[in-house]
């Protein structure tokens, strides 16, 4: 276990806030651009190699690869990620764009039909903001091509959360009323050339990259595959992507025909007695220490890792980083445990770096020990 402090703040989605391209969606579990080229630095990837992350979020990995040259492969079981990473990851053709963007800004305002049940969307925008994004959503919907048609549409959801009282505070969402918010056709056209400018601003080298739905722990890939893995999986009792995104799969996502998001790891505690004795191979009597949604997280990271094991060619390096897990009466050790879950499936657990430390705390006030959210480094 290694401290590396200086790559802190790379585990966070913060500096891709500046990045063309990869700024174009807030997923609070990013990690950033600049890790995933510090990985494939180290790694010494190349040309020709094949970069697989199996929690590809939002594309990062991908869109770092598709930036080196390098050939990637993503796979989440989150309907908007994959959504996202796809919009991210394509090469457009601008003037089908500016053609688009053009019919729909020029339209004049016909007032839609609401037919909203949904009671989070009634009271997260302002009505009149509602009934502009609806309308514009729609017309977005009649563009010819698929992926022009796709592009506008993350840029109306970017708007429509701008425009809104919604406000994500961790986990859950919260509607806070707010004066000033922008109308949506005051901000469209500035969010659709902000957009544009960054297809200039990002440079992509040659390369294949695919971002699919799947779930890491059966991924439908061949064996012996991946040169490398960078990827991060969902920490432990951290479950913030199932419905914080709720509102933009109902506006945007639902009618565009995205499945739903079902496969979340460690989410299902019924597994719990089919498959332990795995578990407590590796972990021993610490597997009866472990509270149950422990247990499940861990059970389900075995199947993905073991998937890893099998799609990686020998020799492969992987890049994994993780944060502990915050209970109310202990930390439980993820990067540790993973580290050890890796060397029972056939890796080499090389390396652990230590990248942030945080206090986990019970109700935000008694300190009950420091997490660690680490880079694993393992190799096959
Ligand atoms: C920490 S995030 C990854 C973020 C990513 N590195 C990025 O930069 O955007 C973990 C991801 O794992 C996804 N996930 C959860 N369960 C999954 C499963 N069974 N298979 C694949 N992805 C899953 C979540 O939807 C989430 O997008």
């Amino acid at each position: 276990m290694i401290e590396k402090p200086d790559w802190g703040p790379l585990a966070t989605y913060a500096p891709n806030k500046t990045e063309p391209v990869h700024n174009w969606f807030y997923y609070k579990e990013s990690f950033s651009k600049q890790l995933v080229m510090k990985v494939l630095n180290l790694f010494g990837a190349r040309e020709g190699n094949l970069v697989l992350d199996p929690f590809c979020g939002v594309g990062t990995t991908m869109l770092a690869c598709k930036e080196m040259g390098i050939d990637s492969v993503g796979f989440d079981a989150h309907p908007l990620a994959v959504f996202v990473s796809r919009v991210k990851l394509r090469d457009y053709h601008r003037g089908e764009i500016l053609r688009e963007m053009d019919r729909i800004l020029e339209s004049k305002f016909v007032k839609p039909k609401l037919l909203i049940k949904n009671k989070i969307l009634k009271r997260g925008f302002p009505k009149h903001s509602l009934e502009e994004i609806i309308f514009y959503r729609d017309l977005i919907m009649q563009a010819r091509d698929k992926d022009v048609r796709d592009f506008l549409l993350l840029g109306l959801m970017n708007v429509a959360m701008r425009c809104s009282y919604i406000n994500k505070d961790g986990a859950v969402i919260k509607i806070k009323k707010r004066k000033n918010i922008p109308l949506p056709r005051k901000v469209l056209k500035n969010q659709f050339e902000r957009m544009l400018k960054n297809l200039d601003r990002i440079k992509f080298q040659r390369s294949r990259v695919r971002a699919d739905f799947g779930d890491a722990r059966k991924l439908g890939l061949t064996d012996n595959v991946a040169d490398f893995i960078i990827t991060s999986p969902p920490y432990l009792n951290k479950r913030e992507y199932e419905k914080i995104f709720s509102i933009e799969q109902g506006l945007f996502l639902d009618m565009v025909g995205f499945g739903s998001y079902s496969d979340y790891i460690g989410s299902d505690i019924r597994e719990l007695e089919k498959d332990s004795a795995k578990l407590l191979n590796v972990l021993g009597d610490e597997t009866n220490k472990l509270p149950k949604t422990a247990n499940a997280y861990f059970m389900d990271m075995f199947q993905a890792i073991e998937e890893m094991y099998w799609v990686c060619i020998p020799g492969a390096k992987v890049a994994v980083v993780v944060g502990n897990g915050c209970f109310p009466t202990r930390v439980v050790d993820s990067d540790v445990i993973l580290s050890k879950i890796a060397e029972s499936v056939g890796f080499r657990a090389k390396r652990i770096l230590v990248l942030n430390k945080r206090w986990c705390t019970k109700k935000r006030t008694k300190k009950v020990g420091i997490m660690r959210e680490s880079l694993l480094l393992w190799e096959k």
